[in-house]
């Protein structure tokens, strides 16, 4: 039991509890202390704040540790695939074989989209940001399955299995039809027998009557690529699916929102800023001195993209993940890409330098998530889509720990007021 926090504020002293993580992190329990104190806490972008209670991913950012439901990322990496650690996020547990074969069976079966949903495409420019299509597709969910987005949390938590399922598949078959819609290529349907990943890169690749058969290489990529990606604790797009749902919206309409945050180039963009970034430095025979040197400017339009975390400040264990599997897929395929050598390169030359070590700035999952989507076939301009479809299992395993929560509130934070005290309106003739 620790101790109860003491806060003396002018001349009165006020007791806060102090709640206890599982992990043994410990918090400040203010939520007594406007009413008690009149005083609120300041905390720009929540840095130091916990917005909830969560149960699905643990993260230790001093020493690079990330854990989904216990489980060690480096363990998953190894030994499971999307799938299987989606239904862990989810649902809290490891499937038994009856449970993987179940779950399977429910993502193949709502693979398809709706025939009408297919004129939506139509609606956007081919060269719109691919982000903008999925948000906007994944919001119409909620009007083609009324069933399952009720907008009332006992109602949707008693579709949920059903619901979850066809996020997870059909934001996954979204993000394909958009690569071909954007490319001019007519649609792929998925077929029902092919698994998860098999049929994402049959949706994206084959040109029929010829079906794309992925080397068994490419396949366990894009699994490690999805897995890696799918939770990361309360990350910018995920407090937002929680703010979202918080006043009991549906799930297809928090995870629309979601996709929203995760577009922004400081978070899910990034990985395609980094290959920017590598390309660059390629074109122009550099050997990244002049990114690096930008990026200790502190501007954050030049920063080294890929690299700093505002959680990790050691290394982000995912980037370590991909920095090998880089490697090991390129060879397997035969690739030889010279932006993986910058990428290395760079990556030792920062970690090299003061800048970056004082400010324990290391590689995140974006720096090199870029360059193995890259030997996928995959576009950069769908780099950001990729990552959208791993988080959508953690996105939804918050949504539904926000709406089970039978005493949870809608998210309503606070402000410290910086504008113009009360003033007299002024009728317009009498103004200057
Ligand atoms: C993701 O939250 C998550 O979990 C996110 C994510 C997930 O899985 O959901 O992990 C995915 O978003 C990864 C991050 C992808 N973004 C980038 O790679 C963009 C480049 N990185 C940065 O913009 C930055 O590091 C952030 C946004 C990721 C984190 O920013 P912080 O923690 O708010 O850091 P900060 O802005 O307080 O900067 C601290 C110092 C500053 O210098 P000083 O003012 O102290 O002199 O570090 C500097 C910053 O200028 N800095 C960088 C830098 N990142 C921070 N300087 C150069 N290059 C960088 N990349």
């Amino acid at each position: 039991m620790v101790p109860n926090a003491a806060i003396k504020l002018e001349d009165k002293e006020f007791s806060l509890p102090v709640l206890v993580g599982t992990e043994g992190e410990k918090a400040i329990d203010i939520r007594k202390l406007r009413n008690d104190s009149g005083y609120i806490c300041y905390d720009q972008g929540y840095g130091n704040t916990g917005s909830c209670e969560s149960a699905i991913t643990y993260l230790d950012g001093e020493n690079g540790v990330l854990r989904h439901r216990g489980y060690p990322i480096e363990q998953l990496a190894l030994h499971s695939d999307f799938v299987e650690t989606a239904y862990l996020i989810i649902y809290g547990e490891l499937p038994n074989p009856t449970q993987r074969k179940d779950f399977g069976l429910l993502l193949r079966r709502n693979a398809a989209i709706e025939a009408r949903m297919h004129n939506v495409f139509e609606g956007f420019p081919k060269d719109a940001q691919p982000m903008a299509l999925l948000s906007s597709i994944v919001a119409t969910l909620a009007a083609h399955y009324p069933h399952l987005a009720r907008n009332n949390f006992e109602q949707d938590l008693g579709t949920f299995d059903l619901a979850a399922a066809m996020a997870i598949s059909k934001i996954r078959t979204i993000g394909a039809l958009i690569y071909r819609y954007q490319k001019g290529l007519p649609a792929v349907p998925p077929v029902e027998e092919l698994p998860f990943c098999n049929n994402f890169l049959h949706m994206m690749f084959s040109e029929p009557p010829n079906v794309y058969v992925p080397e068994p290489e490419v396949v366990r990529a894009l699994n490690l690529v999805f897995l890696l990606h799918a939770d990361h604790e309360q990350n910018c797009s995920t407090s937002t699916v929680r703010m979202v749902a918080s006043s009991s919206t549906n799930l297809f309409t928090s995870l629309s929102a979601g996709i929203c945050a995760l577009s922004g180039p400081l978070h899910g963009g990034a990985n395609t800023a980094v290959m920017q970034m590598l390309q660059s430095i390629h074109d122009e025979h550099d050997d990244g001195t002049r990114f690096i040197e930008a990026a200790k400017s502190g501007t954050k339009s030049s920063r080294l993209m890929g690299f700093g975390h505002a959680v990790y400040k050691n290394f982000d264990p995912r980037a370590t993940i991909l920095g090998k599997a880089c490697s090991e897929v390129l060879a397997k395929l035969g690739i030889d890409d010279p932006l993986l050598a910058i990428a290395k390169k760079l990556e030792e030359t920062a970690l090299k330098d003061d800048y970056f070590l004082s400010r324990k700035l290391y590689p995140n999952v974006d720096f090199y998530s870029g360059i193995i989507m890259r030997a996928l076939r995959v576009p950069e301009n769908m780099f950001t889509v990729l990552f959208a479809i791993g988080r959508t299992a953690g996105w939804i395993a918050n949504w539904r720990e926000v709406a089970a929560n039978t005493k949870g509130k809608i998210y309503r934070p606070r402000q410290v007021y910086t504008g113009k005290v009360a003033r007299k309106y002024v009728p317009i003739a009498e103004r200057i």
